[in-house]
């Protein structure tokens, strides 16, 4: 049986990364047809896809799973400190990101191209970052960690809102989520 620690990450991962996936599909269409984006549905979901890892998903890894896996092995050190690194440069990726957004809106085409590209090298960045944690974090774990680990992850995870780790309920994720579905053109099928 999964551990419920394990079907979070994975659960957090999909939501994550089928709005990653959005916002380069949708940008494409843009791009192809020549038109501007709907600048409300962009700003909603890149909310999402920047405010969800850093206030809900990495916590959990950098301060529970990631500090254990360390205890019990001296594998995976390496690519537990670029993980770890990663997620501190999460701010600032967002605040680059947020900008280029908003000299798109306000100055229109000359913009489009840089934020075009952050855009998508953030996408590219996440991606990468979960398919990491997938292939050799969540693996390593389910080698090393103890019952009392997994005990003690499995109820941290399923939490929708731990006050300790100043957690925003996931309930408000998953409705800020359904919210950016209906402000998506059909045709892209988040969801
Ligand atoms: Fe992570
Ligand atoms: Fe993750």
């Amino acid at each position: 049986m999964e551990h419920a620690a394990l079907r979070v990450i994975r659960d957090e991962h999909a939501s994550l990364a089928a709005m990653l996936r959005t916002v380069s599909l949708l940008l494409a269409q843009h791009r192809r047809d020549g038109t501007a984006p709907d600048f409300r549905a962009l700003r909603a979901m890149l909310f999402y896809i920047t405010e969800f890892p850093e206030r809900l998903h990495h916590a959990k890894e950098s301060t529970l799973l990631f500090p254990l896996l360390r205890a019990r092995s001296a594998q995976g050190h390496r690519v537990l400190d670029r993980l770890d690194r990663e997620h501190g440069e999460g701010e600032r990726a967002t605040r680059e990101l947020e900008h280029a957004l908003i000299a798109f809106e306000m100055m229109g085409t000359p913009r489009r191209d840089a934020f075009e590209q952050a855009a998508q090298a953030y996408v590219d960045f996440y991606l990468a970052h979960m398919r990491l944690e997938e292939q050799e974090v969540l693996p390593l774990a389910q080698q090393v960690l103890t019952a009392g680990d997994w005990a003690l992850l499995d109820a941290a995870f399923s939490s929708n809102d731990d006050p300790l780790l100043g957690h925003a309920p996931a309930a408000e994720y998953a409705a800020l989520f359904s919210h950016i579905v209906r402000l998506v053109p059909a045709p892209l099928g988040l969801g």
